[in-house]
Formats: C-alpha cells, sequence, structure tokens
C-alpha cells in the first residue's frame, strides 16, 4: 500500500545524522532550551530570510503564542479561513479572541481577500491566513488590507515550511508567522514541535516570554502565556534534518509534476491542483477535486493506493464553535471542497516507480467510478 506518508523510510535516509543529534543532546545535560533551541532558532530564521525565530512546543501552540503577543485577546476578533485544520481556529479561541470566518478561493483553497473585507469589523484585529496544502495564500491582497485597516497579518504556515510567493519565503509574507513540525508536515521533528518567526524584533522577545509563562523576569509574569517551549531533542533533529529540506521539496515538487502529467485530461470530472505561477508550492498534499471522491477513494484502496480527506466538515460547522451560529451555505466554497477534496500520495521519499504506481492506481479507478 503506498500511504501519504512513509516516516520510517524518512528517518533512514539520514539516520546517522539524526541519531548523532539526538544522542548529543540526551548527552548534554540541557534538556530544556538552551543552546540547541538556540542553534536552531537562528537556522530556521536564516532559512526563512527572517529575523528571528522563536522554538515552540507545536503548531497550534504557535498560533497562539503570536497571537498573545500581538496583544489579541477576549473582544477581539481574528478573520481566518473556514477550510483548515481546527487547530487554526481552536488557537484563536484559546487565546481568548473570537474567530471570524471567511470564504476561499476555489482554485487554489486559500482564503478569499475580497471576502476577508467583508468581515471586518471595529473589532478586528488579525487576519489569520493559512497557506493551504503547502501553496502560499495571497499575502499581497490580504497584506494589503491588514495594513488599509491597521491589522496584523499573521500566517499559519503549519503545512508551507519553504513555499514561496513572488520569490519570498513563508515565514516574510506578514507580521508573524507560525511553524508545525509535526512528523508528517513536509519538514517534520520525531514527536511535537513548532517556531513563530518575524522580523520584528521586539514581537519576537515578548514571544519568547509568552513561551515560558508569559515571564518577564523570574517570577514576575506580565503577559498571558503557557508552557509552548521547543524540546532540545527536537531542535537537534531538525538541525540534522533542515540541510536537506530543500532537496525534499524539489522531490515533492517532481512527483507533483509527474502526478499532474500523468492525470491531465484523464477525466472531466477530476480537478486537479491549480498551477503555482504566484510563487513555489511545496505540496504538503497533491489535493485533487472530484464529485465522488469516496468511491474514488475507495477504487485506489483496491489499487493499493491510499487517499485522506482533508477536510471533510468547515471549521465554522464544527459542533464547539455551534454558538457562533453559522448555518449551511454561508461558505459556499468551502463546503463543495469539504464533499470533493481528495489528497493523495506525493511525499519526497516516493519512488519514482511508487509516483507512476499512483497514477495508473487513479487512472484506473477513475475509469471505474467515472463509468460506474
Ligand atoms: C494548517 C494547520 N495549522 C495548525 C496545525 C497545528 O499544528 P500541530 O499539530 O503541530 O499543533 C496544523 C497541523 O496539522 C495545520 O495543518
Amino acid at each position: 500500500m503506498i500511504n501519504l506518508a512513509n516516516l520510517a523510510r524518512e528517518h533512514a535516509l539520514h539516520h546517522d545524522e539524526i541519531e548523532a543529534a539526538a544522542l548529543r543532546v540526551l548527552r548534554s545535560g540541557t534538556y530544556i532550551l538552551g543552546p540547541e533551541v538556540e542553534a536552531f532558532q537562528r537556522e530556521f530564521a536564516d532559512y526563512c530570510g527572517a529575523r528571528a525565530a522563536v522554538g515552540v512546543s507545536n503548531g497550534s501552540d504557535a498560533i497562539v503564542v503570536a497571537l498573545q503577543a500581538l496583544g489579541v485577546g477576549p473582544g477581539d476578533e481574528v478573520i481566518t479561513t473556514a477550510f483548515s485544520y481546527f487547530a487554526t481556529a481552536s488557537a484563536v479561541v484559546r487565546a481568548g479572541a473570537t474567530p471570524v470566518f471567511a470564504d476561499i478561493d476555489l482554485a487554489t483553497f486559500n482564503l478569499d481577500p475580497a471576502d476577508v473585507e467583508h468581515r471586518v469589523t471595529p473589532r478586528t484585529k488579525a487576519i489569520l491566513a493559512v497557506h493551504l496544502f503547502g501553496r502560499a495564500a495571497d499575502t499581497d491582497r490580504l497584506g494589503a488590507l491588514a495594513a488599509k485597516h491597521n491589522l496584523a497579518l499573521v500566517e499559519d504556515v503549519a503545512q508551507a515550511a519553504g513555499a514561496e510567493r513572488h520569490g519570498r519565503r513563508t515565514g516574510t509574507l506578514g507580521t508573524v508567522a507560525t511553524f508545525s513540525f509535526f512528523p508528517a508536515k513536509p519538514l517534520g521533528c520525531d514527536g511535537d514541535g513548532g517556531a513563530c518567526v518575524t522580523h520584528d524584533p521586539v514581537l519576537a522577545d515578548l514571544m519568547a516570554k509568552v513561551r515560558v509563562t508569559g515571564a518577564t523576569a523570574k517570577n514576575v509574569h506580565d503577559l498571558p502565556g503557557g508552557n509552548y517551549r521547543l524540546a532540545p531533542l527536537q531542535a537537534a533533529i531538525l538541525r540534522a534534518k533542515l540541510p536537506h529540506y530543500e532537496g525534499r521539496i524539489a522531490k515533492r515538487r517532481a512527483n507533483a509534476e509527474a502526478l499532474r502529467q500523468g492525470l491531465r485530461g484523464v477525466s472531466e470530472r477530476l480537478v486537479l491542483p491549480a498551477d503555482d505561477a504566484d510563487g513555489r508550492h511545496v505540496y504538503a498534499q497533491f489535493t485533487v477535486r472530484h464529485p465522488q471522491r469516496d468511491a474514488l477513494s475507495a477504487a485506489l484502496k483496491k489499487h493499493g493506493v491510499g487517499s485522506e480527506v482533508y477536510y471533510p466538515v468547515p471549521m465554522p460547522s464544527q459542533k464547539v464553535l455551534a454558538h457562533l451560529g453559522h448555518a449551511p451555505g454561508e461558505f459556499a466554497n468551502t463546503e463543495r471542497a469539504c464533499a470533493e477534496v481528495l489528497s493523495i500520495p506525493v511525499h519526497s521519499e516516493l519512488g519514482d516507480s511508487e509516483v507512476v504506481h499512483v497514477v495508473e492506481a487513479m487512472r484506473a479507478a477513475l475509469a471505474e467510478v467515472d463509468q460506474g
């Protein structure tokens, strides 16, 4: 079975370097923050082309840390996409603010800036843009909107480390950016991990304080915060993996191109991911649309290829947000995406023959579903 990730194979590629890094931490006697975290912060900020990075516990907490450092809290609104992993919305709630949802552009699955503008109120403090599936959102228009209304633009880069828009990397496209290093992400560690990245040294300093229970000095807590620290073990593993990341992005992109070539024109009912003329898509997922995606997924499984639905439910429709009172039909593009999306294997550890297998399985599955 070819699945959406093969983490053991990914580890095997550079196991010597990763295991040496882990051993270095285990023998160091420093198990909270310290030099490995500091070194990773410098190296990752350099990789993004930003001034500062703050290593944090995971990509969900990274959003909370960024919002709290920006001073976003109770009474404030944060405009975000209706179509993302639920951590995006729940982080806004955890920061004490209210998520205000906007619809997506169906071609890119990212926030529709025109719909964002309709949702701005005097209480809006930030726009939280997700670079979904590895494609950078339209931060040109979102940045202009943020500037016009004096809002922060927060990038949720959980799925898009290394992605670019007009030659600029994610992490530098807004006020502050949040990353996840969950193992199955394009750049993953071997547990939970995350980072906040910014050009603004004052914000970086505030985020470092929010990360340690909002402490501005020993036993002095002037800021909201929590235990949001990145473990040095994960920082060391990320340092071992970062130098290989560009090569892995190139392989993901080559796999995506092979899938695109192999599937173009095969079915009138299949919608392939849009070209990435605006920048560099890192293909955290290769996500297609098909009106019978559940049947397509079942047929693919029969042909030895795994697939996943990211995401079947619009975030505003989740029960925990029922008090916001959203009704079906309010986010038409998101609802259509939720009904039709299917992600198929594209990861960098796929061999060339496996990519060919995915294409053949898709062609066979589409023939079955389209004719049946
Ligand atoms: C868009 C998005 N935001 C936030 C997160 C949360 O990251 P983590 O799982 O590291 O908390 C994820 C992870 O799946 C994600 O995909």
